[in-house]
């Protein structure tokens, strides 16, 4: 089932979500339900919060990055294969220098930017099966991680951008909150005066 997806503005973004258990109710008709959303949308990432849940997951389907021609064979391989499900992540560590690539948000429709974040990331996560594991990633991996765990954090990308640029911003995020934007998928507005 594809789901609303919440546009900036809702407070649902900017909680610090909980970790769950195995226990949550429907956990893999949720995760289907994510990962069905995020297709449908035409996104490589999508995180609970993004569908109105305050939880400590995400889902991750990086493979359309793997097309890009300036990407090493590495690369292109780490991406075409970066097909997963993470839950309760935490991040371990950041390190390497800071880099530039144009990020954009399924809350935030037409709007990319910028974004400068370290190169690489070690973290822990569970599974759909609740196992744990330990991983690194580097490049556009982690940088797509990276963005997904700052949703579980209350963290938005454009809240990283330069403050003069934020300020630019700040007509079209308020538009966008009140359902002021054309998305080619189903949205849920939180300061949409008439419901459409
Ligand atoms: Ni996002």
């Amino acid at each position: 089932m594809i789901l609303p997806i919440v546009a900036y503005g809702d407070p649902v973004l900017r909680e610090v979500a909980k970790e769950i258990n195995a226990d949550y109710p429907n956990l893999k008709e949720l995760i289907a339900n994510m990962k069905e959303t995020m297709y449908n949308a035409a996104g490589v990432g999508l995180a609970a919060p993004q569908i109105g849940k305050a939880i400590r997951l995400f889902v991750i389907d990086a493979s359309p990055f793997a097309e890009d021609d300036e990407l090493s064979d590495d690369e292109k391989e780490t991406l075409k294969n970066f097909n997963k499900v993470f839950i309760n992540a935490q991040i371990l560590e950041e390190e390497g220098d800071e880099w530039a690539f144009n990020e954009g948000c399924l809350s935030i429709p037409d709007v990319r930017h910028d974004v400068y974040r370290q190169s690489k990331v070690t973290f822990t996560y569970q599974d759909e099966d609740f196992n744990t594991h330990t991983e690194t990633l580097d490049g556009l991996a982690a940088r797509v991680f990276q963005h997904e765990y700052d949703h579980i954090e209350g963290i938005l990308f454009t809240d990283k951008l330069p403050s003069l640029k934020k300020r630019l911003l700040k007509k079209k995020l308020e538009n966008i909150s009140k359902g002021k934007i054309r998305a080619d998928y189903r949205m849920r507005f939180p300061n949409l005066k008439k419901s459409r």
